[in-house]
């Protein structure tokens, strides 16, 4: 049988990984397969002459769109990442009847909702394993292997560069800034690396994982999201006296009341497994009714590791060639007549436990003052630590855990802690979560 030709839409850093793997495993792969597969186009308007494998790449052009309209080309890998032109290319290539496989999550979260309706209409796939977490094969986990259960919730570290930074921040005691540039000369971090430290990767990744977890539309716009450029080194410290780390969490879980959906620095229990993934490692925690809580660790980034899910795509794809469209595996696993319209939960409806920390100044009576504020709001407190003022500074930093509340509470509480004479700043907040 022909090789399947594919058209390569980007030589940076995954699409030169791809290249080197497709070409280095090429008989597994096409073991695997059932037909060998080819680059016969890629397109970069600039690329590393020192790709290995480029050798085995038929042609390379700057014209993208040449290649989502060559005839030959049966399957379009999209790398090139960004909104424009990467999709006008992808549904180009859906146009054309070509499958698609792109690591694009920007892409997927924000338009994945079109690009399916397109590509289900049309007959075609498109494959996107390695928009979430990398090298994590969490997509067919759920999609597939948790197909039987009813997800109850799932929470991940799903940011790399937010983990590089955290990890560093407690083990090295490193600073913000540092550890930052060291993950962009690294590699790791988005072209515009505010997407990481502000959460923007992370609730991209969480969208489409909420999507394929509970068989609701994509639907970026409701993500509650806080990034880690607030979390400061004595919070990551003054957690771990109270048993806890401080990590960067994607957190979606079905309620009642609607789909809870959100990012931000989590507090959790320092034993949990998820709480010991350090560095640019990513780790997914899934509940299914059936199956329990599932862990999926490993590369969230990198050249190799979304290569990986990359071609894993492809192979599924080259299998699924002859399979009639219908039978497919469903984009988003739910059958397109069969999403749920159930609403996103507001956030100032979600229950979590609070740390807080809260600097004041250092006579009698504030700690009650605080703690009645609490009080009255139904907030029970589990711990305080006071620490002694340190040098000349008359203000002290009191750390509160609190149990389980709703955040329009804990928003009333904070409003009323730092409108007191004796609060010297902005309470720092940070969700707890049990993951238990
Ligand atoms: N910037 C991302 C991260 C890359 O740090 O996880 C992988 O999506």
């Amino acid at each position: 049988m022909e090789p399947v030709k594919i058209g390569l839409l980007g030589l940076g850093t995954v699409g030169g990984g791809t290249v080197s793997v497709l070409s280095r495993n090429a008989n597994e792969i096409a073991r695997r397969a059932g037909r060998a597969i080819t680059i016969s186009q890629a397109a970069a308007k600039e690329y590393s002459k020192d790709i290995s494998g480029l050798e085995t790449v038929g042609n390379i052009t700057d014209d993208a769109f040449a290649v989502v309209n060559d005839p030959d080309v049966e399957i379009i890998i999209e790398l090139i990442g960004g909104y424009s032109p990467a999709l006008e290319l992808v549904m180009k290539a859906i146009e054309n009847g070509k499958h698609v496989v792109t690591a694009n999550k920007a892409l997927i979260a924000t338009h994945g909702n079109e690009i399916f309706a397109a590509a289900q209409a049309k007959g075609v796939t498109v494959a996107f394993e390695a928009a979430v977490a990398g090298g994590i094969p969490i997509i067919k986990a759920v999609r597939e292997g948790l197909a039987a259960n009813q997800i109850e919730w799932a929470a991940g570290i799903i940011n790399g560069t937010s983990n590089f930074i955290l990890s560093e921040m407690l083990l090295k005691s490193r600073d913000f800034d540092d550890v930052l540039a060291e993950a962009q000369a690294l590699g790791y971090a988005e072209a515009n690396p505010e997407f990481d430290i502000e959460g923007v990767d992370a609730a991209h990744k969480l969208t489409i994982l909420s999507s394929i977890a509970f068989g609701i539309p994509l639907q970026f716009d409701k993500v509650y999201r806080e990034g880690i450029t607030n979390i400061e080194r004595q919070d990551v410290a003054y957690a771990l006296e109270l048993g806890y780390k401080i990590k960067h969490l994607g957190i979606t879980r079905m309620t009642d009341q609607g789909v809870e959906l959100r990012v931000h620095p989590t507090l959790i229990p320092h034993r949990r497994l998820i709480a010991n993934v350090d560095g640019v490692m990513n780790a997914i925690l899934v509940k299914g009714d059936a199956v329990g809580p599932t862990l999926y660790y490993g590369a969230g980034a990198g050249s190799e590791p979304t290569a990986s899910s990359v071609i894993a795509d492809v192979v599924d794809v080259v299998r699924a060639l002859t399979t009639d469209p219908g039978n497919r595996v469903p984009h988003l696993a739910f059958q397109p007549s069969a999403m749920s319209d159930i609403a996103i939960k507001p956030m100032e409806e979600v229950e979590t436990g609070y740390y807080l920390r809260v600097l004041a100044v250092d006579k009698p009576g504030v700690l009650s003052d605080i703690t009645s504020i609490l009080g009255d709001l139904n907030i029970s407190i589990e711990a305080i630590i006071q620490k002694e003022p340190e040098g000349d500074v008359a203000d002290v930093p009191v750390i509160f855990l609190t149990q389980m509340t709703r955040e329009k509470n804990m928003n009333q509480a904070i409003s009323k802690i730092e409108a007191l004479a004796s609060v010297k700043d902005k309470v720092k907040r940070i969700r707890v979560e049990s993951l238990a």
